[in-house]
This record gives C-alpha cells, structure tokens and sequence, in this order.
C-alpha cells in the first residue's frame, strides 16, 4: 500500500519536473521566433544575440534579456536601436508571461500592437516609441493591471486612444506625443501622473482632470483640444459674447464700406435724390450680413405657420445659421414662411418637418417657452456648436426672439431607436452586434458631451429612445442635447430630474429597451427586469428576437454583461449609479470583444 503511494507521488512529481522543464522550453521557442518576426529579414539575429534554446536567458547569455534575481523566470526585454525592421508578435512575446518591462524603442518596427499584449499581464514598463507603428492600441491594453509606464511616442499609430487606459490605476506615465491618434481624449485622472504627453496628433475635446499641472508642451499641435494649461478655452459665456461682438465688428465694417461706396456714388453722380433710399439699402444690409457667414433674417409675419413674432422688433428677434447646408444659403424667410408638418409634441416642445426652398428637409424644433431665457438659450446653442462628437446631433441654425426658439436640424430619415426597437411592424431586422453598435455610439455621444462645459447643462435632460435618431450611415445621433432648460431654484414645471445622474437612469432604461424589445412604461421597465433577474431567469428578459439568433455563448455573456451595466444604470441611489464615462468604458471594451469574435467566425 505504502509503496504504491510512493510511485504514485514520484510519477507526479516527475511529471512535474517534465511539465515545468518543456514549459521552460516552450517560453524559449516562442522568445526566439518573437526575436525572427522582430527582423525577418536579418537571419544572423538571434546567433547575435546569443539566443539559443540550449542555454538559458537566465544566467546572462542571452542578450537583451534579462531575469528577477533568483528566479528563472525571463523580467526584462530590451531591444533598443538594433534597425529591427518586422514586427511585434504579442502572443509570442507573451508565452513569456512573467515579462515586466519591455523596451523596443528606437528601431524601424512596423505593424500594430497586437491585441495578444494583455497575455503579458505582468507588465510594468512598455516603451516602443521610435518605431513605425501603425493601426491603433487595442483596448486590451486596459487589462494590463501593473501597468505604470507606456511610451508609444514617435510612431505612426492612429484612431481613438482607448478609454480603458483610465482603468489603469497604477499608470504613471504616458507618451503618445508624435502619432495621428484622433477624437476626444479618455477620462484619465492625471493627479498622480508624473508625465503625460500627447502632443502633434489629432485630438480634439476638453483635457482630461487635472491637465493644468503639466505644461502646455505635453499638450500642443493638436487641433481642437482645449481647457487648461491650453490658452483654448472650452466653450462658455466668454466665447458666445466674442462672437456677438465680432458680429457687430463685422457688420459695422459693412456698414462703413457701404456708406463709403454711398457716398462715392453720391459724389459722382450729383443727385440728391438718391441718399435716403440707399441709406435705407444699408441699414436692410446691415441686417442680413453678420459675422463670417452666419445670417440674420427677420421673419416674417405669421400665417398658420412656425413663427409667429408678435411684432416686427427686428433686433430681438433673428436667425443664427451655425452650418453650412448643402444649397447654398439656405434662405430662412421662406423657411418660416414654409407650411410645418407637426410631428410630435414632447414635454419640451413641438417637432415639425419643414421642406425649404430647394427640397432640404429640415426638423424644426420649437422650445417650450417658460423659464428658458434668450440669453441663456443663445448661449447654449452657440457653445453646442463648439463641442462635436459624430454621435450628436448639431443644429443647423437657431432663432430667437422674445416668445419664439428654435432650434433648426437636419431632417433624419431614418427613423429612432424607438421605431427600431418598438414598430416591428417594418421588419428591419435589428440583430445583436447592430444593437451593441448603436448603444456604443450612444454611450460614447453622451460621455462625451457629459465631459464638456455646455452652457453649464447639467446633462441632456430628456434622454430616450425617440431622441436617438439614425443618420443615413445608420449611425446614432443624440438629439435634443442642450435643449432643456436649466430650472430655475425649484422653478423646473416639469417632474423629471435634470441631472447627469438621471441621464445615467435614462440611458439604464435605454439599455433595457435595447435588451428586452420591450417599451418601458412608467419606471415599470427597471421593475420587471430587477424582479426576473431576482428570481433566476435571466434569459428571459431578453428580447425573443435576440435569443432567436443563436449567438454564440460569448455573446450571450456579453448580453448579460450589458445586462448588468444596465442594472447599475437604474439603481434607485443616484450616487450608486456608475458615471457615463465609465458606462462607454464598459460598452466600448462588449462591443470591441464583440467584434473580434466577428472577425473570427469570418
Ligand atoms: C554567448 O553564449 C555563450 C554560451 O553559449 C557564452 O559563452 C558567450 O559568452 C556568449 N556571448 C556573449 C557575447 O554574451
Ligand atoms: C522609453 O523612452 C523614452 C523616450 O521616449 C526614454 O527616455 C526612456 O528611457 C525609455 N524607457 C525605457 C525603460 O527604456
Ligand atoms: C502611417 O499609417 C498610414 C495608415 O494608417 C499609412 O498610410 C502611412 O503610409 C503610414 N506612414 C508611415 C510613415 O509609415
Ligand atoms: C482624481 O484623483 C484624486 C486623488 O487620487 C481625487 O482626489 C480626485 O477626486 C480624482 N478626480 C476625479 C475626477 O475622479
Ligand atoms: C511632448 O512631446 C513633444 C513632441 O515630442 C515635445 O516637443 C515636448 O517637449 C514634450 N513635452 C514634455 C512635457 O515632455
């Protein structure tokens, strides 16, 4: 008996010596053939850096390589100014997963920076600036925990940088400087950096918390970003007035040229006659022509029509064009003058469908008049212009006098979230990796407007499936954003919270409108759903059309995952709620895992 013990422990421990001993073997493989795809075309590489699978990176031989004391596990790869000219096989690189730091700067490198990173999940140190790196950081990178120095600077990488690398609370140091990355920069809380560069690229949006303690430097050559330490200022109060006053610059200048010409042609001609009507050709001019191409038209006295301006007080009351339409100037008496087809009544105001000169469609939204202010109203809608995301919906134009705002859209064909959700009755299949498509849109719009300064908004306010609409791209367009007012101390008419808390309850609901097909009524939706997945029966939330589909298992975690954001969504403490930023983290890293299984099954 006792002797049939003791073989039985000697096999597995011989086992074990074999196991850990090709293992071993299998790291220094996979390190070699890392090292050949580095410079696939330099055959003499890994006979120069003295690797070879009959010695062990651990006592010093191998080159470049080096080990924790005392452990025969591989620490440190450091390949730097070699002309390595491949690229970077991550799944390769990681079989040595112990790997803490990893220096390939300096060398001609091409290719991205494979998803397979994460593998290495010990990382501390990655600094692969000085190459020629393409395609953008997988949002994998998020998953590296011990992460606290990531250099990339000097490449040719591109795209958003990913909003994961927030999550990484160790993370110390980033440089980014010198790529042609794009969009809004992530939610990072800079209080514990110690550098931070994304200078010379594309970004666009407000720096991140705390930007203010680095200088300018680590911040310049990008085209849009603004807050502190940039001299740009995010939109507010200040920059609607600089407009207003170039306005008035600019017509007053018109105004000069013209009298000038006046009075030229006065001279020459030496008719009295003519000075008061071309005087009173000025001043109609005065009118029409403002700052860089942004019209002023008085409306015209009403019929059954959209305006209808009590008198004819042409100062208070005007057009401001914020975009150009497709033909041309888009001539705004007639658009006034147009007959509107009413298309919905909402708490906040009316919608109407009016067709302008020319057949462009346009959605004229006409604002419930009680406590929003001209003023505040202008400024609103002159700051939105400033802050763009291509999930938001920019109003074209806007007007506003005394008892009348507007607020001018381009007309979307394409129906909202709702009609795809709720009016199957058009048959527009409506598959999952679409839905999580849209809500990623959705999500990214709104976190991104939640991290600007609009006006002081407290957020949108009246977020719903009916407010997202579909471009003819079938991308999501948030509309409506910066359209309610900001209630006055108790004054708000209308019972629905105006906070960014109570947009996170609604964009809960909108996920659960998202996941279950079905329409929610009262706060029922939130109700029902907590009940069932109380009692166990998860599946039988979702929509049937979604479980009809067959997804594979992992997409069915992924609903479930959307399932559980959603949930956080809607907890009944505001304060319970996640942020919206960390609510398109979450959707962002489902939809980018759902598209690579995607990529897989193709
Ligand atoms: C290369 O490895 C051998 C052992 O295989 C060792 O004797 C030699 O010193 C190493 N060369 C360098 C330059 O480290
Ligand atoms: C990483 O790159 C920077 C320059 O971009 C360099 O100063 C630094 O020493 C590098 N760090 C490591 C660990 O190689
Ligand atoms: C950089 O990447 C773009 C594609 O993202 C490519 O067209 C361009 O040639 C690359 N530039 C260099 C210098 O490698
Ligand atoms: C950033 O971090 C600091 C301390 O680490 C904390 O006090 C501050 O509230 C954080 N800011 C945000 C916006 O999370
Ligand atoms: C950031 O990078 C840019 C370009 O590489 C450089 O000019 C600037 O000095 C860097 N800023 C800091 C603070 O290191």
């Amino acid at each position: 008996m006792e002797k049939h013990a003791c073989r039985l422990l000697c096999i597995s421990l011989l086992c074990l010596l074999i196991h850990s001993r090709s293992e071993r073997d299998n790291v220094k493989e996979s390190l070699i053939a890392f090292l050949r795809k580095l410079a696939p075309e330099n055959f003499q590489i890994v006979q120069d850096l003295n690797w070879s699978i009959s010695t062990d990176p651990c006592v010093g031989t191998w080159l470049g390589v080096s080990c924790r004391p005392g452990s025969r596990s591989v620490e440190t790869i450091v390949l730097e100014g070699l002309n390595l000219d491949g690229s970077i096989d991550a799944d390769l690189l990681c079989q040595a997963s112990s790997l803490a730091s990893l220096s390939l700067m300096d060398n001609s490198l091409t290719g991205d920076l494979q998803p397979g990173i994460a593998g290495c999940s010990k990382l501390i140190k990655v600094n692969l600036s000085k190459n020629r790196l393409s395609g953008s950081l997988p949002s994998s990178l998020g998953r590296l925990v011990k992460l606290k120095h990531l250099v990339v600077s000097s490449n040719n990488f591109s795209g958003d940088l990913p909003p994961s690398l927030t999550k990484i609370l160790g993370l110390i140091s980033f440089l980014a400087d010198n790529n042609h990355f794009s969009g809004s920069v992530p939610e990072f809380n800079l209080t514990s950096f110690k550098e931070f560069n994304i200078s010379f690229n594309d970004l666009s949006g407000p720096l991140p918390w705390n930007s203010e303690k680095f200088a300018q430097s680590s911040f310049l050559g990008n085209s849009g970003l603004c807050g502190k330490p940039l001299s740009t200022t995010c939109p507010t109060l200040h920059k609607s007035k600089k407009i207003v006053n170039t306005a008035v610059m600019i017509s007053g200048y018109v105004l000069l040229g013209l009298s000038f010409v006046l009075l030229l042609a006065y001279i020459s001609m030496g008719k009295k006659k003519i000075a008061p009507e071309a005087m009173k050709a000025g001043t109609d001019r005065k009118k029409v022509t403002s700052a860089s191409g942004k019209k002023r038209v008085t409306p015209y006295p009403p019929g059954d029509h959209l305006v209808a301006p009590p008198s004819q007080s042409a100062t208070a009351s005007s057009m401001v064009m914020l975009q150009k339409v497709g033909i041309g100037e888009l001539c705004f008496e007639e658009l006034l003058k147009a007959p509107a087809e009413l298309l919905g009544r909402g708490r906040f105001g009316s919608l109407y469908k009016v067709v302008a000169d020319g057949g462009v469609e346009l959605a004229v939204k006409r604002i419930k008049d009680w406590t929003v202010l001209g003023e505040e109203f202008q400024r609103k809608m002159v700051s939105m212009d400033q802050v763009r995301h291509p999930n938001v919906l920019p109003a074209i134009a806007f007007y506003c006098s005394k008892t009348e705002k507007l607020a001018v859209f381009a007309f979307q064909n394409n129906g909202s979230l709702f009609n795809l959700l709720h009016d199957n009755n058009k048959g527009r299949p409506f598959n999952w990796s679409s839905r999580l498509r849209v809500v990623a849109g959705v999500t990214s719009g709104m976190s991104f407007m939640h991290r600007s300064i609009i006006g002081h908004t407290p957020g949108h306010g009246n977020l719903k499936t009916s407010n997202i609409l579909f471009s003819s791209a079938m991308e999501p367009l948030i509309s409506e954003y910066g359209l309610r007012a900001i209630p006055s101390a108790g004054s708000d008419p209308v019972d629905l919270p105006f906070s960014r808390e109570a947009d996170v309850y609604a964009m809960g609901i909108i996920l659960l409108e998202v996941l279950t097909g079905k329409l929610n009524e009262g706060s029922d939706l939130a109700q029902w759903v907590n009940a069932v997945v109380r009692e166990e029966w998860t599946v039988e939330v979702f929509d049937r059309a979604l479980l009809a589909e067959q997804e594979s298992e992992a997409s069915e975690g992924r609903m479930v995952r959307l399932l559980q954001v959603a949930l956080k969504c809607v907890d009944p403490s505001p304060a319970a709620r996640p942020t919206m930023g960390q609510i398109a983290t979450m959707v962002q890293e489902l939809q980018t895992a759902e598209e690579r299984s995607l990529a897989c099954v193709t």
